[in-house]
């Protein structure tokens, strides 16, 4: 029995709304769940949404509503995005729900136990829409290191004695090397802790939107101590479950440092791993929607579909590093699909099975070396996408993957199943290419389903094999080549990505370019 895995996205900030760019930590965390269960692993996903705090609150103030009633009318838009993008939470999380507020009291209360909060008065520079304390050589320019304006703060507060951690962290980074990934962040941290750690501030008094202290109800929790607790939300936890923690790189202090900081200190085991991604962004910038950037997710995936955008944002974004969005990219990587995966399904559903043998996949006879070579190919190919997707490299998955289209391809022109289809002769040859291509197809309908989870169904079902993808709790991805059973009847359906014509061309391009502007 492998493992269970605990996989978790950032808990959203409700002061903007979902777009394409943030939908990228839901995306990765996404695939990470599906091949998971694939495997036959028992999963437990969690997202959600962040709406307390003074960002929050200015917010919904500027627009004249209640932060409660504004986080209702914002939190809904997350959850509506995921479904778009065909996200398999299996929980999610709003900070302002009272078993989520009962978790964040809970850790509050065991470090409290512990010794480890005491009140004090936190002087210094606060920076609201990062939501972050800084201290003065931080900064640049008078701004917080993101850029944005900062403030001078004085005010009573409660602190977590953070300095008291610095060993214990730095000892954990030593016998843990992969609670960060890739390595290059893990050594930022490092360098970060190895440089000392001063006390944190954790409560606030100078708004009130947030989870009141007990016993001192004049302060609110720190939003970052309150949103950290949405993860133990998760219905499996470490060291029972493997528990993987997809953020991005701008957040990663504040899951590698303070969150295993806190669970040291509540006694609860720490994560497995924290991977940090990079950002998709538009002309080198994040893309955000406060900026005046940022595509729509719901209108996107009604443009292109839900597999295409998720498609497009794991190839484009080498995970760790940076991808620049285009439309026209979108659009690119739409094309590669139905020129690699549509094409080669259609070609034989369409046309050559049904006249061949009526819809019938074939026995294999005596194979080739060009049989040999292409089933190979594609054990190769489900072996390493399996070590990169457990390695959290979808994007090298996917690449791995796309060798094997190619190969499937370039099998089919060189057998031409086409021209053996003429000579009643070599019947046999036909059916051994028929097969070994459904067979290929059938491959990549279980390895390309972690990212294009929605299509590769539909291609399933029309090679015969509804519900082929189907959660059982077994581990069905593919192993030895050959196993599509003759006697299977193929069912044909529509193109799976179909060609786009230049007139829907411009106006998907406006759906997800004139936003981005
Ligand atoms: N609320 C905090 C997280 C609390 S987790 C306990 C937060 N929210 S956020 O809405 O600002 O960001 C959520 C995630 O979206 C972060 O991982 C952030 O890196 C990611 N992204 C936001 N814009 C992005 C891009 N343009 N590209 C990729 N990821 C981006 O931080």
């Amino acid at each position: 029995m492998t493992r269970p895995l605990t996989v978790t996205t950032p808990i959203y900030y409700v002061n903007d709304r979902p777009h394409l760019g943030t939908a990228y930590s839901t995306v990765v965390a996404d695939v990470m769940a599906r091949y998971a269960r694939l495997r036959g692993r028992e999963v437990s996903f969690v997202t959600g949404t962040d709406e307390h705090g003074q960002k929050i609150e200015r917010k919904a103030r500027e627009l004249g509503l209640e932060p409660g009633a504004f986080a209702d009318e914002i939190s809904p838009l997350f959850r509506e995005a995921w479904r778009a993008l065909d996200i398999s939470f299996d929980d999610f999380v709003r900070t302002t729900e009272p078993r989520h507020e009962a978790r964040a009291l809970d850790l509050w209360k065991r470090c409290l136990d512990r010794g480890d909060i005491y009140l004090g008065a936190y002087e210094g520079w606060y920076c609201v829409a990062d939501e972050t304390f800084y201290t003065e050589k931080e900064l640049v320019d008078g701004r917080s290191p993101t850029g944005r304006p900062v403030e001078r703060v004085r005010e009573p507060s409660y602190f977590f004695r953070l300095s008291r951690y610095r060993e214990a962290l730095l000892d954990h980074y030593a016998t843990h090397p992969s609670f960060v990934a890739p390595e290059g962040r893990f050594n930022e941290v490092k360098r970060f802790v190895e440089e000392g750690l001063e006390d944190l501030s954790i409560s606030r008094t100078s708004f009130s939107w947030g989870i009141p202290v007990p016993d001192d109800p004049e302060h609110v929790l720190y939003v970052w101590f309150d949103a950290l607790a949405s993860y133990l939300a998760a219905s499996r936890w470490a060291p029972d479950a493997e528990v993987v923690h997809v953020v991005g790189k701008d957040i990663l202090r504040f899951h590698a440092i303070f969150w295993p900081a806190f669970l040291l200190s509540a006694g609860i085991p720490l994560p497995t791993t924290v991977l940090a991604h990079g950002w998709l962004t538009v002309n080198g910038k994040k893309l955000s929607k406060s900026d005046g950037a940022g595509v729509d997710p719901v209108a996107a995936a009604r443009a292109v579909g839900a597999d295409v955008l998720r498609f497009y944002l794991v190839r484009e974004i080498a995970l760790g590093k940076d991808g620049d969005f285009s439309a026209e990219g979108v659009l690119a990587r739409q094309g590669e699909l139905a020129n690699g995966v549509g094409n080669l399904l259609q070609r034989f559903v369409k046309t050559i099975v049904p006249r061949a043998t009526g819809g019938i996949v074939p026995a294999r006879g005596p194979l080739e070396p060009a049989d040999e070579a292409l089933a190979r190919a594609a054990e190769a190919a489900a072996r390493e996408a399996a070590s990169a997707y457990e390695r959290a490299l979808p994007h090298r998955a996917v690449d791995t993957i796309w060798g094997l289209v190619t190969a499937a391809n370039r099998y089919v022109d060189e057998t031409t199943p086409w021209v053996l289809a003429k000579d009643p002769s070599r019947r046999e040859r036909l059916d051994t290419v028929l097969a070994t291509s459904l067979e290929a197809l059938r491959f990549l309908s279980v390895l390309l389903s972690p990212v294009l989870p929605e299509r590769c169904r539909e291609l399933a079902a029309q090679l015969g094999l509804a519900g082929s993808l189907d959660r059982t709790g077994e581990d069905v991805w593919p192993t030895a080549f050959g196993a599509i059973a003759p006697g299977t009847r193929i069912a044909p359906g529509a193109p799976l990505f179909p060609r786009i014509e230049p007139d829907s061309a411009s106006s998907i391009l406006a759906t997800l370019g004139a936003t981005t502007r």
